[in-house]
């Protein structure tokens, strides 16, 4: 039996993963999707509880989470919001944090503070897992993206990827470049106005491993030559000028229009929430992989990792 990667750790960064780890996340979230298509459910967490602590609002991240450890069969503790939790008595991130590792196997931990998933992993006894820590990273999400660009073209080297938006802010983007720049054949297209590019220390890092990245500011150029256009929202909860946001919000529309140029077999992504980025009219094209492909790879690779990080012999 191979020695897996992933028991007992945390879960803090897209670094984290090699290439050798996502081989294995693609084939437990293979599994996972094929339990989930014949049967259902599994009980191989059975006895094994999770909790959710969600400082900041989410819809797919908590719920697929949840999802996924319903149907594993493992229960959960739900909290989100945090609203009739003791942090509205002042208590602290490490206290809380240790008050839910006594009562579950895994945490997994959204909060606006970059680095807050660190300190919890310090503070904690069992693994924490960075559901987004304010504008760091999203781990999990990276996986969901890459395991439905690689269930698609089943490569990533050769392949144009061409991320839109608030690449400054978007911390799906930061987690996502970390990745799909382990290949060395990968082109990166970061298209965003100058005052949204993607924060110079993670150019730095994509940068050393050689990989080509352009930045531009116009869209429409690059659309044709694409593989995966990922979008993103302009993330008016990290602006302290409301003003600035009105003006960047609708900076890129994504328009079937606009995808007459792209490739039939380009796939156009986004984290989701959106906020007008992507026109309603682009959701049946067949090339919208956001809606069904990348909310049901959520809930199978959050399926994976839990298996992976609560069962010693899962690999
Ligand atoms: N993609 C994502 O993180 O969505 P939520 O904020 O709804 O969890």
């Amino acid at each position: 039996m191979n020695k897996n990667p992933f028991f007992g750790r945390d879960i803090l960064s897209s670094e984290q993963y090699s290439k050798e780890n996502l081989e294995i996340l693609v084939s437990v979230s293979r599994e996972m999707k094929s339990i989930v298509e014949n049967v259902g459910s599994t009980d191989i967490l059975k006895g094994k509880v999770m909790t959710a602590l969600f400082y900041e609002p989410s819809s797919r991240t908590f719920a697929s989470f949840i999802a996924a450890m319903q149907r594993l069969g493992g229960s959960f503790i739900p909290l989100q919001g945090m609203t009739y939790s003791s942090v509205t008595k002042g208590e602290n991130l490490e206290d809380t944090v240790r008050t839910f590792a006594c009562y579950s196997d895994v945490i997994v931990q959204r909060h606006p503070e970059v680095g807050s998933a660190k300190r919890s992993a310090a503070a904690s006894t069992v693994p924490i897992i960075n559901a987004g820590d304010g504008v760091g990273e999203h781990p999990t999400q990276a996986l969901l993206d890459y395991f439905t660009i690689i269930e698609r073209f089943r490569k990533i080297d050769g392949l144009s990827i061409t991320m839109v938006g608030d690449l400054l802010n978007g911390r799906t983007i930061h987690s996502l470049i970390k990745l799909v720049s382990l290949y060395k054949s990968v082109k990166i297209n970061l298209v965003s106005p100058d005052i949204l590019k993607l924060p110079s220390e993670i150019l730095k890092k994509i940068k050393k491993r050689r990989v080509k990245v352009n930045e531009m500011d116009r869209l429409d150029g690059i659309v044709a030559k694409s593989d995966v256009v990922y979008v993103t929202r302009v993330q008016k909860e990290r602006f302290t000028d409301l003003n600035l946001y009105e003006k960047l919000k609708h900076y890129y529309i994504i328009t079937p229009q606009l995808l007459k140029k792209a490739k039939k077999t380009t796939i156009v992504m986004h984290p989701l929430p959106r906020v007008g980025e992507i026109e309603s009219a682009v959701d049946d094209d067949p090339r919208a992989v956001y809606i069904k492909d990348q909310m049901r790879n959520g809930m199978y690779t959050r399926m994976a990792l839990l298996s992976l990080v609560l069962q010693k012999n899962k690999f």
